[in-house]
């Protein structure tokens, strides 16, 4: 189809927001034919962290193989495409503006619809992809966890309503903060999971911030100095700080408060589903907790794959056949919005 008014039957999704470029082409179904990620993590690593001009450097360098490479996998032709969805924000401006640009001029060339999707959003609809259902759960409470975000939100009649948020650093930050501490590399969050997962003693006893607080606000700041503050007396027989025990024990608090919080969030709104998604969704302590926990409460419980958890272009299409199928085509002339967030006031927004 060709234009507002016809089928999507081919979505091509576009994803460069922060230190991976991602291309993938997904079916009106939710099928994913290809989900191509070039990932920058080496040229970042020695780095200890993204570099912001570095990544819009690489991101110039690859995104016209990686798109190439979705197209080839998926077996289509560009002239196939139907809809193509960009990464709008949040994000870093630079890496932004490669994506968005490709984008546009590829719908542009190709005379398709063009959309700029909110990639919190895009977390969230990773969790239909290939999944069989092509809508999200409904009534749900969605915890979106990221090196970026941290953020409970009720979904109901196709709507998210905030619930809460992170008052200061997002849970993956922390995790980030964390390896780094503990001398695990970057991105920090695989490697102390990892480490986390192979300890068996017994836990120091750390800090829960804001599990009682009674709203659905976190804080995970506060944490990462705790562990920073435990390092400096947990040694090991070499004098080293403990780092499997420090790992096993920061993981063990800061699951234990993004669980309890979603839990009592949905319980608050009568949420009758659970879904959770974002680069942290893919810690196994996490998965692990709310697979035990979700059915207990007798919630239904949806997450991604660990390999849509974290940034990918497929949740970009899934996102943008959405927002297509919501709101029409965007205008050519729209921008990237680096600051690009969700209403926070309590008033609906689409999702
Ligand atoms: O969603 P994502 O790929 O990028 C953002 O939108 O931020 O999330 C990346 C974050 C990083 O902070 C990374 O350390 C964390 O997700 N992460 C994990 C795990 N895998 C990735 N954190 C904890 N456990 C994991 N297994
Ligand atoms: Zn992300």
């Amino acid at each position: 189809m060709r234009g507002s008014g016809g089928e999507v039957s081919l979505i091509l999704g576009i994803e460069t927001s922060c230190d991976d470029t991602g291309a993938a082409v997904v079916g009106a179904d939710m099928g994913v034919r290809a989900n191509v990620v070039g990932s920058q993590e080496i040229v970042h690593r020695r780095h200890g962290g993204v570099v912001p001009e570095l990544a819009s450097r690489r991101h110039s360098e690859n995104i016209i193989p990686v798109i190439d490479a979705a197209v080839e996998e998926a077996g289509v032709r560009l002239a196939d495409i139907d809809l193509v969805a960009v990464t709008r924000g949040p994000g870093l401006v630079g890496s932004l503006l490669v994506g968005f640009v490709a984008a546009k001029g590829l719908a542009w060339s190709l005379g398709c619809p063009f959309v700029g999707v909110n990639h919190v959003a895009a977390h969230l609809w990773a969790a239909v992809l290939d999944s069989g259902h092509p809508q999200l759960p409904s009534p749900a409470v969605c915890l979106i966890v990221s090196g970026g975000h941290t953020e409970l939100i009720h979904y109901r009649d196709g709507r998210g309503f905030y619930l809460g948020g992170t008052r200061d650093d997002a849970a993956g930050e922390a995790y980030d903060k964390v390896a780094r501490l503990l001398g695990l590399g970057f991105p920090g969050g695989p490697a102390v999971d990892r480490l986390a997962a192979s300890y068996r003693g017994p836990l120091l006893e750390l800090p829960r911030p804001m599990m009682d607080s009674g709203d659905f606000d976190f804080s995970f700041s506060g944490l990462k100095t705790a562990v920073a503050l435990a390092a400096e007396s947990d040694r090991d027989a070499a004098g080293e700080p403990n780092a499997p025990r420090l790992a096993a024990s920061f993981q063990a608090a800061a699951v234990d408060v993004l669980v309890t919080k979603t839990l009592a969030a949905a319980e608050r709104v009568g949420a009758e589903h659970l879904v959770m998604a974002g680069g942290v969704a893919a810690n196994s302590l996490l998965r692990e907790r709310v697979e035990r926990e979700a059915p207990r409460r007798g919630l239904g419980l949806c997450v991604p794959p660990i390999h849509y958890c974290t940034d990918n272009a497929a949740m970009v299409a899934a996102a943008g056949y959405r927002r297509f199928g919501l709101l029409g085509a965007d205008s050519l002339s729209m921008d990237v919005d680096p600051s690009l967030g969700v209403r926070r006031d309590g008033g609906g927004f689409d999702l």
